[in-house]
């Protein structure tokens, strides 16, 4: 400090006075430091040192100053300046330092968190796995035949030696459609697709036909009153069981594996002479080992549908003359074969729509 100066008003002063320098100084500095982000200190900037804070008020004092005292005062608020702007610097650095940290770790995009974008669907595994069936057929000449849901009565029986009192019509349980004398059904299986195939086309026919089938069966863990048949028919000269094992075994080889084929256990069916039920060689024990496999169940096959040699009866319904021709059929069930291929425990989450149950299905196209 300067010595007594006679020309020296006290009052006017005081701002200059270092002590109050020096509270203005530490002043900034700990609201500098207590400023805990950039907009806090941006406005402790503004407060100590614009145009209105009391070292900027204290500096313009100087110039009121005699001037022997200047050259002190000066440096004392220079100093101080001096001081706070530095601490505001480091302060500003440590600030954005820990801006621009706390910006990655809240900024940090989780990808492993579900979007709220809208889920994909997916196809669903009996249409490609009919697909598929139908494909081994489709490469091997064979056409695809479709029909409807809703059939008459004469085509999903009669035509096809189901005539109106034959027990086996019994076999299948049948949504009749009203009125009745209308004789509409919904189809018990995909045989009508046989007859309306022969009643439109001449031999020699090959087809395929898969589709959605009704029987009034209520729904459990095996049962749907809707499921899914695909259908094969073949008539054409010297056709005789052989080629129908023969086809057989080829649809099982090419969907399951080589080695994975089919055997015969006589059955009945009206529009079949003979008949079969076929069965293919379990694709996971491969019959072999068999007790504990609980695919086949300890069978080492795995039962598949029925089929045989197209009866006569049907043929001459159908406009075909069976002294030229002869033929044979198969059918089974798609959404069978999907649950034993695929470990599907209840036929209902097949039928229910539920797109989880379909999407991990979905690589296959
Ligand atoms: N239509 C029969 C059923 O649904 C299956 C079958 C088709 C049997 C063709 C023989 C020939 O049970």
């Amino acid at each position: 400090m300067s010595g007594p100066n006679s020309e020296y008003d006290p009052v006017e002063v005081t701002p200059l006075r270092a002590d109050q320098v020096e509270a203005m100084r530490d002043a900034a500095l700990a609201a500098i430091s207590d400023a805990a982000d950039l907009d806090a200190l941006k406005q402790v900037r503004i407060d100590h040192t614009g145009d209105r804070s009391p070292l900027a008020l204290a500096k313009r004092e100087i110039g009121a100053l005699p001037p022997q005292a200047r050259k002190e005062a000066g440096q004392r608020v220079g100093q101080a300046r001096g001081a706070v702007n530095k601490a505001l610097g480091e302060r500003q650095g440590v600030l954005e330092a820990e801006h621009e940290e706390r910006m990655l770790v809240t900024e940090t995009v989780d990808v492993t968190l579900p979007t709220d974008r809208s889920q994909r669907g997916a196809r669903h595994p009996i249409t490609t796995l009919s697909e598929r069936l139908t494909d081994i057929f489709v490469a091997m000449g064979w056409e695809v035949a479709e029909g409807p849901w809703v059939e008459a009565e004469w085509l999903n029986f009669d035509a096809l030696n189901m005539g109106e009192d034959h027990p086996a019509r019994t076999m299948q349980d049948t949504f009749w459609l009203e009125p009745s004398k209308a004789a509409l059904v919904l189809r018990t299986h995909t045989s009508p697709v046989q007859a309306r195939t022969m009643l439109t086309r001449e031999p020699p026919i090959y087809v395929v036909c898969p589709g959605r089938v009704y029987r009034t069966d209520e729904i459990d863990a095996t049962h749907s009153p809707v499921f899914h048949q695909i259908e094969g028919l073949v008539v054409d000269k010297g056709i005789t069981m052989a080629h129908l094992k023969g086809s057989l075994d080829h649809m099982t080889e090419a969907m399951f594996g080589e080695g994975i084929s089919t055997r015969f256990r006589p059955s009945y069916f009206p529009f079949t002479e003979p008949s079969a039920e076929m069965d293919m060689v379990c694709f996971v024990c491969r019959g072999e080992n068999s007790e504990d496999c609980r695919t086949c169940r300890g069978e080492g096959w795995i039962e598949l549908g029925g089929c045989g040699v197209v009866n006569p009866r049907v043929l001459i319904s159908c406009g075909i003359d069976p002294e030229v021709y002869t033929g044979f059929a198969f059918g089974f069930g798609i959404d069978r074969m999907l649950m034993f291929r695929h470990n599907v425990a209840d036929l209902r989450d097949v039928f229910e729509g539920d797109v989880r149950f379909a999407q991990p299905f979905g690589v296959e196209i």
